[in-house]
């Protein structure tokens, strides 16, 4: 029989999912593949640490070039992370004709434009099904199973962390810096969380999917990032109470004037199925012409979920080397020559709903001053609530608008934050009324 030759780079979570995988799966991988997949040789910092796994003949090693170097490895799993060392032990592992299967978002979103032409050029296979929400098979679909569909908007829970930490902050009643400080100690979080809640995970991930739903590689600077440090829990009483639930979205949308590319705090209605995906769950909707809008649901980390989608890579690796082919669907869908890049449109640009947050003087007039701020900028008024008295404490007031552009929105805001009645900076969510 033949066999697949492995090698794999970082020994953590991931990797011990992935050879946890591997070790225990063998005769399953070989029924669906016809081939033996064999793991040969793992490079790790720590090659005396103890991972609770009987490794045989499996070789450990701190030395990366026994991996992407090696005459006895088909196919390199990069499960390091970061930039660098990961981004030149890829391309020499291409450039020796091996196959590559990586987990590493950063890497991809930064340097896809460069990887995904090297391996096209070297007729290897470069997938990373893990890179995105874990075990759901995203990539797959939006490569495969959509290619027929032009994709006019795609959006979708992207981080487990942040869905974590906002579901438990509307469950819990508590803060986010109480929540957070909760699932840290629970290991939910990172002890150094801001990839996570500042969104840059998420923007990593939406950098990918509209790469292969768009033919277009965003540059990073081209997504407008916002996390969830800023959303209140008053923010989240207050969506709850107007029939909300508030999310970090990861948006994509193309139309004939550009693409919009976001991560963003933003109020769904509650009877939304975006709005049921809770905890550390992931969730990605996609809108092709063709299909209408399709959702992919499920766990987007952690050591078997991503080794799911790690070792599913190496099976389709398997059947095609069987099948005698590679490099069968290029890695961003879209061929390299017709990548474009596409005008991304400003925030200013924007048009949708808001919900809007002041804290303001308790006092006859007040709501007359702002709401003349609001008629100034034509931002027409959809709901008010103001909840609460005193005679000297800020109150909130909580609006929702109609539709109106982001730039309408930024200039009222500003012009309120002057008035003597407004206390604190006002503070604004967007809303998505029409997701599914
Ligand atoms: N840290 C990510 C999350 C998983 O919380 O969803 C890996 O991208």
């Amino acid at each position: 029989m033949q066999e697949l030759r492995v090698g794999i780079l970082g020994f953590g979570v991931v990797g011990r999912g992935v050879v946890d995988l591997l070790l225990t799966q063998g005769e399953l991988l070989r029924q669906r593949t016809g081939m033996a997949i064999r793991l040969r040789r793992i490079a790790t910092r720590t090659p005396g640490r103890d991972r609770g796994l009987s490794l045989g003949d499996i070789e450990l090693t701190d030395d990366l070039q026994r991996v992407v170097a090696a005459d006895d490895i088909d196919v390199v799993v990069e499960l390091m992370g970061g930039l660098q060392p990961a981004r030149s032990a890829i391309e020499e592992a291409l450039q020796s004709g091996k196959d590559v299967v990586t987990a590493n978002k950063a890497l991809l979103a930064t340097y896809g434009h460069e990887l995904v032409p090297l391996a096209l050029a070297q007729h290897r296979e470069l997938l990373f099904e893990a890179a995105v929400a874990g075990a759901i098979p995203i990539i797959k679909v939006l490569r495969e199973s959509l290619a027929a569909n032009r994709i006019d908007q795609l959006y979708g829970i992207l981080n487990g962390t942040c869905n974590y930490i906002l579901t438990e902050m509307r469950e819990q009643g508590s803060s986010f810096a109480d929540v957070l400080r909760d699932a840290q100690a629970k290991g939910f979080a990172e002890a150094d969380p801001s990839f996570d809640i500042d969104g840059i995970d998420a923007a990593h991930k939406l950098a990918i999917l509209a790469a292969i739903s768009f033919g277009t590689f965003p540059a990073l600077s081209q997504i407008h990032i916002e996390g969830i440090r800023h959303v209140a829990d008053i923010d989240i009483q207050w969506a709850t109470e107007m029939g909300y639930r508030i999310k970090l979205l990861g948006i994509a949308k193309q139309d004939a004037g550009g693409v919009e590319l976001r991560i963003q705090p933003t109020l769904v209605p509650v009877g939304s199925m975006v709005a049921s995906v809770e905890g550390v769950h992931n969730a990605v909707f996609v809108r092709g012409h063709a299909a209408g809008t399709t959702m992919y649901y499920g766990r987007g980390a952690g050591e078997a979920p991503t080794a799911s989608a790690v070792v599913g890579d190496l099976v389709e690796i398997a059947r095609s080397r069987r099948a005698g082919c590679s490099g069968r669907v290029a890695p961003f869908s879209v061929m390299p020559e017709y990548i474009k890049r596409f005008p991304v449109r400003e925030t200013d640009e924007w048009r949708g709903e808001y919900y809007l947050r002041l804290a303001v003087a308790d006092r006859p007039g007040v709501l007359a001053e702002v709401t003349q701020v609001l008629a100034k900028q034509q931002i027409s008024i959809d709901a008010i609530h103001q909840k609460g008295r005193s005679a000297v404490l800020a109150v909130p007031l909580i609006m929702v608008t109609h539709a109106t552009t982001e730039r309408q929105i930024r200039l009222a805001l500003a012009e309120m934050e002057q008035l003597d009645a407004v206390q604190e900076t006002p503070r604004f969510i967007r809303i998505e009324p029409n997701v599914a």
